[in-house]
């Protein structure tokens, strides 16, 4: 059994326009002791996932459907205490621009010594001991848990961060865009301590990004979610090398580390639907290369493909051939632009 199995989970927010749908029915399983990348452009719900799998969703927001397995536990069923002892004791998140909610009043030690007394039930002593500890585990010196947060580079107010996280020893972190303030030397060291860090205390980890690299470089396995919805999953070194979906075959000659350094970066045309009025087809129909018909109506299901991977598309058993043409195919919308919707258009570059 997996340590986190997500089944169809569907996020709402209620604004003043309408429902957002921002998690449109997500399934993903995380493996004990696996480090997996959740992947996806801006806006794509990564961070609303992440909040309801915690249970910390802001108050206009609302579970619509689905299932949280962890450990064997219905976690959606949970509240009050039973749902604390799973929160930060058994998973903890680093949050997205976690480390400006550090207290500028307080010394991070206290701030770290606090969170393991009030949601660990440790006495003092035992938490300065852990502490210490911690920040060792971190690559930090004990003496910095005197300082205060504006003593502290930006890279080890995030270690601090991290070992906030750490602090009740989880099984699973969720680290929701762990070094995006960082300057990227320092973006790498820390990154690199984390992956250490998941290795040595066998922990699972979802680590949330834009950036493909970070995963292709640090995580085991990758779920790439586009609109609301994961479109592609499996092991990192698999889905890089032979992508099945087309937007994460965009996404790879997109990103200047995966490709070979003689190629063309290209783009992917056009933006994310809005999520208050998700298409009714395939939601990536508009900037892909591939689209038929069918696509545009009819919104496919994440299924197994080969290898134990899954994909979202309704071409996804043509993907070898597909692959082999996006480089040009996609190159060939950054002049045309995204496509209208196009009932009976005929296949780019393949056949059906
Ligand atoms: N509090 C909110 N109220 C209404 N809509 C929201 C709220 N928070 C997020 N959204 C919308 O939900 C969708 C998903 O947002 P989310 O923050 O989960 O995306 P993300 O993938 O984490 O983006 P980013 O990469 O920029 O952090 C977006 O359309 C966003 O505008
Ligand atoms: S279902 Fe169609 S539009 Fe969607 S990714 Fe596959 S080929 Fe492209
Ligand atoms: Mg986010």
């Amino acid at each position: 059994m997996s340590l986190l199995e997500i089944d169809t989970l569907a996020v709402q927010y209620h604004t003043l326009h309408g429902a957002v749908q921002a998690v449109r029915g997500v399934t993903l399983s995380i493996e004990r002791g696996r480090a997996v990348g959740l992947v996806g452009e801006s806006g794509c719900g990564k961070t609303t996932l992440a909040r309801a799998l915690i249970g910390v969703l802001p108050r206009n927001a609302a579970i619509t459907g689905g299932r949280v397995r962890f450990d064997g536990a219905d976690l959606l069923q949970l509240s009050g205490d039973a749902l604390n002892n799973y929160r930060w004791r058994r998973i903890a998140m680093v949050p997205q621009a976690a480390m400006d909610s550090l207290d500028p009043v307080y010394r991070v030690g206290d701030q770290l010594v606090e969170t393991m007394r009030l949601r660990g039930g440790l006495t003092s002593p035992q938490a300065r001991e852990r502490a210490e500890r911690l920040f060792a585990l971190i690559g930090l010196e004990p003496g910095r848990l005197r300082l205060y947060p504006h003593e502290l580079s930006g890279g080890m107010k995030q270690r601090v961060v991290i070992a906030m996280a750490l602090a009740l020893d989880p099984q699973l972190v969720i680290a929701d865009e762990p070094v995006t303030a960082l300057d990227v030397i320092v973006q790498h060291q820390v990154l690199r301590t984390l992956r250490e860090l998941q290795e040595t205390l066998q922990l699972s980890l979802l680590l949330i990004t834009h950036d493909i690299s970070v995963v292709a470089d640090l995580c085991d396995d990758v779920a790439v979610m586009y609109a609301g919805r994961i479109v592609e999953a499996g092991s990192v070194r698999e889905v890089f090398a032979a992508p099945h979906h087309p937007y994460t075959m965009g996404l790879r000659n997109a990103f200047p580390s995966l490709r070979a350094r003689s190629a063309r970066l290209v783009p992917i045309e056009g933006y994310p639907p809005d999520l208050a009025s998700p298409p009714a087809g395939c939601a990536f129909a508009p900037r892909c290369p591939f689209a038929i018909e069918r696509c545009w109506h009819d919104d496919p299901a994440l299924l197994p493909t080969t290898g134990g991977r899954l994909a979202a598309c309704h071409r996804a058993a043509e993907a070898d051939a597909l692959r082999t043409q996006a480089p040009q195919a996609f190159a060939r919308l950054e002049t045309t632009g995204p496509q209208s919707v196009r009932p009976g258009a005929p296949p780019a570059g393949g056949t059906l």
